[in-house]
This record gives C-alpha cells, structure tokens and sequence, in this order.
C-alpha cells in the first residue's frame, strides 16, 4: 500500500496543544493521556466500569464483559437502563433543567429552542403518542425526516419506549426507504411534508406514499406520522397517515421510561457494504451510550458552558452520536441546523457560529474543501472568536485543508480533533485528546484509553512502523454494532472473516514511529464520496437493474472536493450503441434506485470490460483507467487486451 503524497508531506509537522487550551482540559499532558491509556489496558473491565457508571442504571450489570470476538462479547451484562434517563431526566433535578438542550435552526431562518425540560415533555408526548399507535418495545420505527427538532425528538421517543430506530437519510430515494423498512420490518414510518434544501423542498412524505405503495409496498408499516413543516400540499391516507400536530400536540408530557436489557438494540442504522444490499447495523443501549458518552467528553473535552455544533445530518451515525446522544448525555447545549451550508450565502455556518456563540464546530473534510473553495471572505465576515475547538469526520483530511481549517475558522489557537471511526464502531476510536496531544494535520493520531487499534499485514501479523496495511482492532470496547441485523453470518464474515480474532475495520492505515495512525480509505470495494459511504456494488446492481444494462463496473477515482469521484462503467444490452442522452438517463435511474448520493459523476460506455480468465472484472484496471485515463499496473491476468485499448481510447478522447 502505498502512502499519500498529502501523508508524505505533511509528516514530521506537528502542532502542540495550545498550552491555554491544555490548562483547561479535562486531560492536559501526553503523560496524563499515556497514563489513563495505561490504565485502561491493564484493567478494562473497572475502565468500562466507571465509565458506564457515569450513567443512569435503573439495574447495575452483573457482569461488564462477558464473550470475545467473534460474535462480540456482551457488556454490562443484567444491567438495565433507559437512554432517555441518562440524555433528559437525570439532567431535570439539576440546574440544567432550563438550560438550552438542543437549539435548532431552519434554513428559512426560523428556529426553536428547547431546554431540557422542554425537551423532555416532547420526548413523552412523542413516545405516548407512538405507544397510541400501537408501537410497542421492541418494535422497529422507521424515521424519514429531514433536520428539524422533531428528528431528535422522534429518535428519543423511540429510546424512551424501547422501540429500535431506524433513521434514513432524506437524502435517499423511496425505493432505498422501502427496502431498508422492509429489511427492519418496521411498523411506523415518521416523515414530514417535505424539509428545504437550497431553498427547494424535498417531498418526503411523496417519496414515503411512494415507498408504500409500489413494488410490493413495506407490508409491516401501519402507520405513518407526519410532521408539518413545509406546508405543501399532501395526500393523507385515512386510518394510516396522522399529522403529528394533531396527535402529539394532545399528549400527556410524562411517560415512563421502559428500561431494556444493555444488550437491546437502540438503533439500526443502514450502511454500505461491499454487496448489492446495505448492512443493517445494530446498535446496543447500554454499550452505545457509555462509549458515545466518554468519547464526547474527552474527543471534545466537552464541558457545560459549551455550544456544540455537529454538522452531520442525523440520518448518518455521526448525528446519531454527536448530535443527539453524545451531547445529551453529557448535558451539553448542541445545535441542529436544518439546511444547506450555502444558503442564503455561503456564510451561513459562521454566522450560525457567531449568533448562538458555538464553542465546539464538528464537520466533515468535504465540507472544509467548499469552504476553502468559495473563499476567505466569508468567513472573513464573522468574528468566530467563540469557538475553543474545532472536529473532522468521515473521510482523510489533507493537510491542506487542516492548515486552512486552523488558520482561518480556529484563528491558529483551536486545536483540531481529526478523528477516526465508522457506523460499526458506534462512536470515535482513534483522536486527538485536545489538550494533551500533539496534533499532526492528515493524521487521526492515537487511540482512546481502552481502544487498541493495529495495522497488520494479511495474515494478522503486525506491520512495522510506517508500512501500510489493514486497520484492525484487537480487543473488545462497548460499542461495537451487535449484529447486521437479520443476518449474523452476513456480520461474522464482514468484520471476523478476514483476519482471525481481531475486528476488520476495511480501512488501509499506517502508524508511524510515534504511534500516530494514518488512515488513508478503504481496502474494500466500499467508497467514500463526499463524507458518505457507498458500496460500489450497490450502484452497479442499480445500474444493473435498468433493461438497457448487461454489466456495469463501479469505481471511485480521486477528487479534489469530494475526496472520491463515482466512475461507473457501463456496457448496453445486445449491443445497443450508447445514444446522446444514455449517461444523463443512466444517472438518473441510479438516483430513483439509491438516492441523489449515489448519482455517478462518470459513466463511460464499453462493449466489454477488462476481465480476468476466471471471468472476474479487474477493478483495479478500471480503477487506473478513471484516474489517469489508462491502465499503468499488472495486466498479465487480463482475459482480453483489445478491451484496455478501448477503455483507454475511449478516455482519452475526453
Ligand atoms: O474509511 C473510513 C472513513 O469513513 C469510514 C466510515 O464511514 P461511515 O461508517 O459512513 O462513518 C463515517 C462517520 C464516522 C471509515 O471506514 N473515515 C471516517 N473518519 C475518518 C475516516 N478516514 C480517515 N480519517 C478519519 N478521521
């Protein structure tokens, strides 16, 4: 594997915590961090222990650990809890009962703030009204909405009666909400009228009709609960379709907490895999909350005066974790903001910052390249002198963005905390703790006291330092996902397959001589476009089930925004000659299938594609040939060479 330029060039460059910063931490010295890694490594079981207990237990754990990988052990064995306890009711007989939970903001401009009390009788209002339809502990709600406070107050509805969640992204197309419903067999689905998006309304409650109606439907669903927001006109199916105005408005503000065994599934959330079908993946109550807890406080050395700011859409993991449940835990005050990052104008985060006095900004590298993009002056034109830190997920960053991202939005003072985790892992595993380590731009540096990360060659031996190889974690932490849900051998065989006794991550890496890991995107046939995960093989079996295509090959190729490109390959039935028109065709059957996230930025006709004897498709080929428009490596297996020269002509003409 060979390392990044960006990695090259940026190494040996480190920046020390701000020593102002550090004085204030909750952890402020490498020696104090390597102390309570230390600690952590010799007696897991009290870590996890004091951890866990930093939450609200209805009934302790008999047990912390119990098992190994593979499947997964369980933690905090007997013991029982409600998440809503730790993230609302604990905080009621304290101070913070009226301090600001979350503060939301619309893309229109309106916005709403709820303070924990406030917050809590939604959340009950919520939760009768989903018991009113039938929704009982256990059950599976499917939750399409866009960013508006009733997301937050939906998923927390569902913890609150020990219904799993299972949010999908507004983003995604009615065929992909009907699927991944079906795979849940959810009962309910929450939706709204529509969210805005630059400006636009996007028609969920459509798209959820849609879902409902065609291709077999979702038969599980009974009940659809609407949220107005947008005003548009929608149909309303009697006896199925209920406005959340009108049934949650009447509820009573308490609701008991229904406290579920630590192993319960809180949440489902679907990600990309390497097959045509996303990964269910299952998230347990108690091991979830205890980890996302400690990782908000000490990643972002959370503490109550701070305005926390997490960019990420809570229909990825990252809202799920460090939007709602993460702060909440901790009693924090996190903002939600609805819409696009450039609308009106592309200030509109850092006004959002300079309004509300956000301390803690959280967002991906994609969106710190558009910032860089559009330009200084905007940013320029606000004061940003609240924030202390600043976060990235969800992709590599290159240092140059690094470098822009601290001089422009942390003014050279705001450490950064690149930090490294994925859906799977539930909450951050690999990070700067920001007081205490020094930070080296492009790398995720070292791992969370009781987190023991490795890169390791194929056959699980070690690498040395600096030699690239497979990222993998070696021993157990709470909130690793259970399962995939309603396919164990599906999760045995994704992350306990590859390399014995370990938990694959897909993830090529590096650590260096400092113990600094390097992360530089997956090993697999997964995809990172713009922060969001796709399988290639979803987008081909999209592409596949169009009656014009025979075969279709995806592939990622660099990009200077979006980190990765989708290229797909794409040879026609019978050989149909590709018309004007094809791609854009193409492009949009892609859309209908998954979503606008899966839209190909490339697609390239070919009457064949480069093939091995044995029939299978050399990705890595295609892979050369959409980077720099041919083929450089080892072509000796390939079944046909006429079909490079027309893959590389073809590209070239471009
Ligand atoms: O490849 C890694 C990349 O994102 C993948 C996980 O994607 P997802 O499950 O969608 O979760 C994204 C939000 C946690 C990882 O396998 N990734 C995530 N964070 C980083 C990263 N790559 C490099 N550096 C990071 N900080």
């Amino acid at each position: 594997m060979e390392k990044s330029i960006e990695s090259v060039q940026s190494e040996g460059r480190s920046f020390a915590a701000d020593p102002a910063f550090a004085a204030r931490a909750r952890v402020r010295s490498l020696a104090e961090y390597e102390a309570l890694y230390a600690r952590a490594s010799q007696n897991p079981d009290e870590f996890w222990a004091e951890r866990a207990g930093e939450l609200a237990w209805e009934r302790p754990w008999d047990a912390v650990c119990e098992g190994d990988f593979p499947p997964g052990p369980r933690w905090f064995v007997g013991g029982r809890l409600n998440a809503t306890v730790s993230c609302l009711d604990r905080h009621l007989s304290t101070w913070r009962r009226n301090k600001a939970a979350l503060i939301w903001e619309g893309e229109p401009g309106d916005a709403r703030t709820l303070t924990y009390h406030e917050l809590h009788r939604e959340v009950c209002r919520a939760a009768n009204a989903l018991a009113a339809l039938g929704v009982k502990t256990g059950d599976r709600v499917g939750i399409y909405l866009p960013m508006v406070p009733e997301l937050a107050i939906a998923v927390l509805a569902c913890a609150r009666l020990g219904a799993t969640h299972s949010v999908v992204f507004g983003g995604f197309s009615a065929d992909a909400l009907r699927d991944r419903m079906n795979d849940a067999g959810a009962v309910c689905v929450i939706t709204a009228d529509g969210g805005y998006r630059r400006g636009k309304v996007v028609p969920l409650k459509q798209a959820v009709d849609e879902a409902l109606r065609e291709k077999g439907g979702s038969p599980t669903v009974k009940k659809v609960l609407v949220v107005r927001r947008t005003g548009e006109a929608v149909a309303m199916s009697e006896g199925r379709d209920l406005w959340w105005h009108d049934l949650v408005a009447r509820q009573s503000s308490s609701f008991a907490p229904v406290a579920v065994d630590s192993e319960h599934p809180l949440f489902i959330l679907y990600t990309s895999g390497t097959t045509g079908k996303p990964k269910g993946v299952v998230h347990s109550t108690g091991g979830y909350l205890t980890h996302v807890a400690y990782s908000t406080q000490l990643v972002f050395d959370l503490r109550d005066e701070d305005t926390f700011f997490c960019t990420a859409d809570i229909g990825w993991v990252t809202g799920h974790s460090y939007v709602i449940y993460g702060p909440l835990a901790n009693g924090a005050t996190t903002v939600m903001y609805e819409g696009a990052p450039d609308t009106p104008e592309p200030d509109r985060l850092w006004r959002i910052i300079d309004r509300l006095g956000v301390t803690v900004f959280y967002t991906a590298p994609t969106a710190i390249r558009a910032f860089m993009r559009w330009g200084d002056q905007w940013p320029a034109r606000c004061s940003l002198a609240s924030l202390r830190l600043l976060g990235t997920v969800g992709e590599p960053i290159n240092p140059e963005a690094w470098m822009w991202y601290r001089r422009t939005i942390g003014k050279e003072h705001c450490p950064i905390v690149d930090t490294w985790w994925q859906t799977e892992t539930g909450g951050i595993l690999i990070a700067p703790l920001p007081g205490a380590t020094p930070q080296k731009p492009g790398s995720c540096t070292r791992p969370l006291p009781g987190i023991h990360p490795e890169v390791v060659r194929r056959d699980g031996t070690p690498c040395v330092a600096n030699e690239g190889g497979y990222l993998v974690v070696k021993r157990p932490w709470p909130s690793l996902l259970r399962t995939v849900w309603g396919d164990p051998a599906r999760f045995e065989k994704s992350y306990f397959g590859e390399i014995k006794g370990v938990y694959f991550t897909g993830d090529g890496a590096r650590c260096d001589g400092d113990g600094y890991f390097w992360v530089m995107g997956r090993v697999d046939d997964v995809i990172n476009v713009a922060g969001h995960r796709l399988g290639t093989a979803e987008v081909e079996s999209a592409l596949v089930a169009h009656p014009w295509v025979a075969e279709a090959a995806v592939v990622g190729r660099p990009d200077e925004l979006k980190g990765q490109a989708l290229v797909a390959f794409v040879t026609l039935r019978g050989g149909r000659t590709p018309a004007d028109g094809d791609a854009v065709m193409l492009a949009a059957h892609v859309v209908k299938e998954i979503g606008a996230i899966a839209r190909p930025d490339e697609i390239r006709f070919s009457d064949a594609l480069p093939k091995t004897r044995s029939g299978k498709i050399m990705r890595r080929l295609l892979k050369e040939i959409a980077a720099c428009g041919h083929a450089e490596g080892d072509i000796t297996t390939l079944e046909d060479l006429n079909v490079l020269a027309k893959l590389s002509m073809s590209s070239d003409e471009e």
